[in-house]
């Protein structure tokens, strides 16, 4: 993926496009990470494409434009969270649109920092983070129920003032 891919590998759903996103989220790996529906429906799919309250959900493209996964601003929470279809992992493809995402967050909404919650485990996932420029800031992990599991979340921040990482270009 040249670097030039980095400025486009996020934008916004298309109104025909719920198929593909459900299929996205609609799968074991997304089911036990993260807070989704399992089965995840097209109809759910269609709600994030018409536009949820305090979300900014975008899609991330392959190299067709294709969509390849989901990437989310928590406008209320300040958070960021991302998923990648099965298919298209391990190629950098989370990596580049969080990227993205705290380039949006900060360049366009003026946000200082960008949150990020992790069950601890999901290494996948960590490693986005860490190449980033997060960090794990948490002392007392939040515990959750969810699908009959009570486990962890790790908070991890990137923030603009407190870190000598770059503010995204
Ligand atoms: C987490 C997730 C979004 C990562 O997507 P991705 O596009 O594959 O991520 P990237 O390719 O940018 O980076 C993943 C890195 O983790 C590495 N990795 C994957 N499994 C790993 C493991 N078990 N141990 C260590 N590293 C691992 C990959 O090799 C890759 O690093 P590399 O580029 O140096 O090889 C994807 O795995 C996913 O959708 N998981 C299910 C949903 C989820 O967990 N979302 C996050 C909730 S907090």
């Amino acid at each position: 993926m040249s670097e030039e891919r980095d400025q486009e590998i996020v934008r916004r759903w298309r109104r025909d496009e719920a198929r593909q996103l459900a299929a996205i989220c609609d799968e074991t790996e997304v089911a036990y990470w993260t807070p989704f529906p399992t089965p995840f429906p097209e109809s759910y799919a269609q709600t994030f494409i018409d536009g949820r309250d305090g979300y900014l959900d975008l899609a991330i493209t392959g190299e067709q434009d294709e969509p390849v996964g989901l990437a989310t601003l928590n406008l209320t929470t300040r958070s960021a969270s991302y998923v990648v279809a099965s298919s298209a992992r391990g190629r950098g493809y989370a990596t580049r649109a969080l990227t993205a995402l705290c380039r949006t967050a900060h360049t366009d909404l003026g946000w200082e920092s960008v949150v990020l919650e992790i069950e601890p485990g999901n290494r996948p996932s960590e490693v986005v983070a860490e190449r980033c420029g997060f960090r794990r800031v948490d002392s007392d992990s939040e515990q959750v129920e969810d699908k009959g599991r009570v486990y962890s979340l790790a908070t991890w921040e990137l923030s603009w003032d407190a870190t000598d990482v770059p503010p995204p270009a």
